[in-house]
Order: C-alpha cells, then structure tokens, then sequence
C-alpha cells in the first residue's frame, strides 16, 4: 500500500507539470514549427505525423492500462508463499500476439507509403526548377528558367509548384523550410528533388531555412531565407533579377551566366534564354522591381541575431562613396570569387552572385542582417564572424584566424571597406 499511497501524493504533481508543458506549447510565436505547414507537401507530412501520434497514443495507452492492471492486480500479498502458477507455451495466445502488431504496422505502412510516393512523385508539368547547389557554407540558387542567380535567398511565387533540384559543390548538407515542406539531403553527384506548392492563400511571406545535415565548422551559420510572394510580385522580381547590376553597369552587359549544373556533367543549359513572363515584361519598362520590405515587425524572426565578435571594431562615422567602392572591389581579390554581372572584371564563380546583392536581408548564408554596419565589419574579418570561410580576412592589420597571420600589405583599410559597402549596397 505504500506505493499506492506515493502514487497518490504524485498525481497532483504530474497532472500540473502536464498542464504547464501543454500551455507552455501553446503560447508564443513559433516561426519554425512543423505543425503549422504552408503547402501541399508539409500538409500531406502532418496528416501522417497527426496519424500515427494519434494510433501512436492508442497503442501506448492500451499497453500502459494493462501493464499498471497487471502490476497492480497480480502484486504479491502476504497472504501468498511460494512461485506464482508457470506458463509454458501457448499457441493461442502467440499467434494473437504476432497478429496484433502486425495489425497495427498495416495501419501505419499503409499512409506512410502513401504518402513517400505522393510527395517523392515527379514534380507537376509547370512546376518552377530552382536548382540548388550546396557549398561550404552557403546555397546557391539558380532559376534556369529565367536565367537567375542567387544566393541563400529565394522568391517564390504562391499556387505554384516549386520543384527543387539539389546537389552539393562539396559534402552532404541537407535542405529544409520546416513551414513548407520536409528535408532533403544534398549530395555531391547525385541529384535529389524535392517539391512543394506554397499556399495561394499566403500573403507576401519569408520562412527561414536551414541546412539540416552536420556539414563542418560552420554548419550553423548555412542558412536562407524563402520569400513567398504573390505571383505578380515574383513576376516584378524576376524583372528586376534579370537586369545587370543597377550600379554601375557596363553597357550592353552579357546576360547572367549559368554554368553546368555539378550535378548533371555536360548539361550546359542548352535552351537559350528564355523571355521574361509577360507580366515581368511589362514592369520591366515602369515600375521599379519587386523586393520584400525589409524591417517588419512582423517577420522579426527572419531577422538573424548571431553575435558579432567583441574584438572586432569599425571606425565610426566613415561615409563610402559607391564609385569609389566600385573601382576598389574591381581591382581587389573580390572579383576572383564574386559574380556581379554588368560590372565585366567580376565574374568568379566559387563564391555568392552579388548582382542584385543590396536588394538581399541576410549575408553570410542568413547569418546577419545585410546593413552597413554588418556588412563593414564582415568584409573586414568574414572569418571572425564566420569561423572556417574561404572569404578571407580583409582588412589591414587583422588577424586572419585561419591563416594565424596578420594582414599587413595589401589589406583594405576602413574607407576602402566603407566604399565597397556603399557600392554593394547600392547593388538592388
Ligand atoms: Cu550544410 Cu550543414
């Protein structure tokens, strides 16, 4: 009776930790939930999950009802001496107890294959391609479509299905939106898709994104930002993306160059460019291109708070001039990585596309708000901020934490910073 009697004095504690857990999960803002999902795939992968929590329940409840009966029900008693009557061998209740769970296996194999084969079908005829191409630590993003390129963010129109084609540049990464859809792993040759439709219902929105697979030093900092927009907007967006470089473009500058997806060797794109929507071309002429407004209160989850390091410092008060910026980041290491197509001396591929750069939120893969102020202190010292980067540390007399040197010749000094700054920021 004693047990009972603790049992007893436990039931009240139990109930009300219960109740704090169950209150606990329903009060705040949870921007990277599973269970509130945004589209046809997410949707179809919660039916399931509720499913089997729900069958899940049955079971456990069951098991849990008849184990405390049996514990309680067949305790020993005083008045009871030696062994309890033995069982050995009983075909009946054998056969009852394979039955029962393969039963209840039938039951969660069922919709769970289902449900593998809805969402790992091809993608509907139609769909947008985005190909995604995973690097240590940042993603590329690629619109084959509509000759675009980008980095560690995307717009994508609501209603429409996208279909997401994935490789890696280096090791495995693993690509997720947790409100629209499931992971998906992103392999070095090998091509993995994955495919959602964003909800026509949505109003102009961004979800955070994250790589999901332990992939390196800074495998925490290899986020992105999806921006679901109205297809009229997304429309405007491609415009805007299809344009050369808003600052300081050459005349006649090629279109953006696309070249073979890593995962696909010899596929060169061979389509040519295809024209714009005919909505996107009519914005083209008029009205400026579409990009999310930053600095809502509303999307403040979207908005990175990585510590920046305490011994990094910026002198206060510089003011950049863009065209100076503009000749510095021409004539300095920037152009051997970065892409900004329109200006004809920055064409390196192994880094982000910085074409329409100061249109972004994020740098650093989602890491830290694209401002100024960021944006000084990152391409002053990126690898403090983000240890193990191949962006190398910049500026004059830091210390190059991979490197374990100083920078000394060679090195941007802070006006030369604050003039890249003013010309990538005015890079929309
Ligand atoms: Cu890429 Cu973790």
């Amino acid at each position: 009776m004693k047990g009972i009697s603790r049992l007893r004095k436990l039931a009240p504690l139990c109930t009300i930790a219960a109740v704090a857990l169950m209150l606990a999960a329903c009060s705040g803002q949870y921007p990277n939930t599973t269970f509130e999902p945004h589209s046809d795939t997410g949707r179809a992968i919660d039916i399931l999950w509720d499913r089997l929590l729900l069958l899940a329940t049955i079971v456990f409840v069951l098991v849990e009802a008849a184990l405390i009966f049996v514990v309680l029900r067949y305790r020993k008693r005083p008045a009871d001496t030696g062994k309890p009557p033995q069982t050995h061998g009983n075909s009946a209740l054998e056969i009852i107890w394979t039955i029962i769970p393969a039963f209840i296996l039938l039951f969660i194999a069922v919709p769970t294959v289902k449900t593998i084969f809805d969402t790992q079908a091809k993608a509907v005829a139609g769909s947008l391609e985005i190909e995604v191409i995973g690097h240590q630590w940042w993603w590329e993003f690629r619109y084959p479509e509509y000759h675009i390129v980008t980095a560690n963010e995307i717009y994508i129109p609501t209603g429409r299905t996208v279909n997401f084609k994935m490789t890696s540049q280096d090791v495995i990464h693993s690509f997720w939106v947790p409100q629209l859809s499931g992971k998906r792993d992103v392999i070095a040759n090998r091509t993995n898709y994955i495919w959602f439709t964003p909800d026509s219902a949505l109003g102009p929105a961004v979800w955070n994104g994250f790589c999901t697979e332990y992939c390196g030093t800074s495998h925490a900092k290899m986020r992105f930002r999806v921006f679901t927009v109205k297809p009229d907007q997304f429309a405007s967006w491609v415009a805007g993306q299809q344009r050369p470089a808003s600052f300081g473009a050459a005349p006649n500058a090629p279109p953006p160059m696309l070249l073979p997806f890593p995962g696909a060797r010899g596929d060169r794109n061979p389509e040519p460019p295809a024209p714009a929507p005919a909505a996107a071309a009519e914005l083209v002429s008029n009205a400026a291109p579409y990009t999310f407004p930053r600095n809502q209160a509303e999307f403040e989850y979207a908005k990175p708070h990585t510590p920046i390091p305490a011994d990094l410092n910026f002198t206060p008060g510089l003011t950049g001039s863009a065209a100076r910026g503009q000749q510095v980041f021409s004539s300095s290491a920037c152009i051997a990585c970065h892409t900004v197509t329109g200006n004809p001396s920055a064409m390196g591929l192994s880094a982000p596309n910085l074409t329409h750069f100061g249109s972004r939120a994020t740098i650093g893969a989602g890491s830290f708000p694209n401002t100024p102020a960021y944006l000084a202190l990152w391409i002053k010292n990126a690898r403090k901020m983000k240890p193990g980067i191949l962006m190398p540390t910049l500026g004059k007399n830091e210390f190059d934490p991979q490197m374990k040197l100083t920078v000394t010749t060679g090195g941007l000094d802070d006006q030369q910073i604050a003039d890249i700054v003013a010309y990538l920021t005015a890079l929309k």
